[in-house]
């Protein structure tokens, strides 16, 4: 099947994804990304395991509403098959085709995480891998897909064996970030195993890592041939990078934002922010404002500022100070 039918999208243009990012990816960043042209986003990971205690705070990383416009998955993390499979279960009677999918972490390499056996743990134990794609797969009503690295690090990689193994497990789409788990976010992406996974596999191919402009995601897309691209940092303060790829997708021309544009986006996120998630969520918005003046001239005294924010007003009152006019 085609990726942009699996992710339930009309247009057959290559789809921009906005990456699953923790504490990154909730529902107003989503909304925010996908007004600018993000085709398909993600929640941030969540617990099976949380979901299963019920836990309230795994409840609210799903973040599913009508609010966004466009389809988006749900990304779960955890280790144990039988687990996996109930939560799959429970995402579908709770909300049935309002998520288009169900994404397994195999790619996350903080310790937390990977201690548990969970995240990219699962490229060095590819039995359980295996298990709990299949015990998800067979559970799930909705299509299941799979997120993994280039393997554990440089002695260990298995991109390509554990795309097959996914493959043959039930995953309808895999999508593979460039690195290994030791490099965790440092070093450039390897484009060349993205390329080697999609020539080995007969599902679609979502690339990611370093898609940071126009002009990497075209490159990326003809290195790896792969069916999607995903972006993540990229998209950090600068939802306009899906406008931007587009733009380049359909060979036109692109202006960046302007300083203005760009504040004016930064306070509609942060009372679209303080809108669905409440007062007491507002300090979350720190990083978020912090990216949005990335290259500004005195952004660190700015970001300085920023982090002391603990109100929209206060928020609002900083991005006010920003000299626009002389960009
Ligand atoms: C702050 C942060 C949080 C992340 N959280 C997740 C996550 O919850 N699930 C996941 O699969 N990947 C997560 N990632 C990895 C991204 O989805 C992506 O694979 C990675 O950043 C490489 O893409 P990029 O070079 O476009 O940033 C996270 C990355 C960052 C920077």
């Amino acid at each position: 099947m085609e990726l942009s039918t699996l992710l339930n999208l009309k247009s057959d243009q290559t789809p921009v994804i906005l990456a699953p990012m923790a504490g990154v990816t909730d529902l107003p960043f989503r909304i925010i990304c996908s007004e600018f042209g993000a085709d398909f986003t993600y929640s941030e990971m969540v617990s099976a395991k949380g979901l299963s205690y019920n836990s309230a705070k795994s409840f609210q990383l799903l973040s599913v509403s009508d609010l966004l416009k466009k389809p988006f998955g749900v990304q779960i993390f955890g280790s144990e098959p039988p687990v996996m499979a109930d939560i799959a279960k429970l995402l579908y009677a709770e909300f049935g085709t309002k998520i288009s999918l169900i994404d397994i972490n195999m790619g996350c390499p903080a310790p937390k995480i990977n201690s548990n056996l969970s995240g990219c743990a699962l490229m060095g134990n590819i039995e359980l891998a295996e298990k709990i794609i299949s015990a998800v797969a067979s559970a799930s009503p909705l299509p299941v897909t799979v997120k993994f690295r280039k393997g554990l690090d440089e002695n260990s990689i298995n991109a390509i064996e554990f795309a097959k193994m996914a493959e043959g497990a039930g995953a309808r789409a895999i999508t593979v970030h460039g690195r290994t788990r030791a490099q965790m976010y440092s070093g450039i992406a390897d484009w060349d195993i993205i390329a080697k996974v999609k020539a080995s596999v007969n599902i679609p191919v979502i690339a990611n890592g370093d898609v940071v402009s126009g002009e990497s995601a075209i490159r990326l897309i003809e290195k790896a041939n792969c069916d999607g691209i995903m972006i993540g940092r990229g998209a950090c303060g600068n939802p306009f990078i899906f406008e931007e790829v587009k733009a380049a997708l359909s060979g036109k021309s692109y202006v960046k934002p302007t300083i203005a544009q760009r504040v004016e986006v930064a306070k509609r996120h942060a009372r679209l922010h303080l809108h669905l998630k409440g007062e007491r969520s507002v300090v979350e918005l720190r990083k978020h404002m912090a990216w949005y003046t990335h290259g500004i001239k005195h952004s660190a005294k700015i970001r300085q500022m920023l982090f002391k924010c603990s109100t929209i007003e206060e928020f609002e009152n900083v991005l006010n100070e920003i000299p626009i006019q002389r960009t």
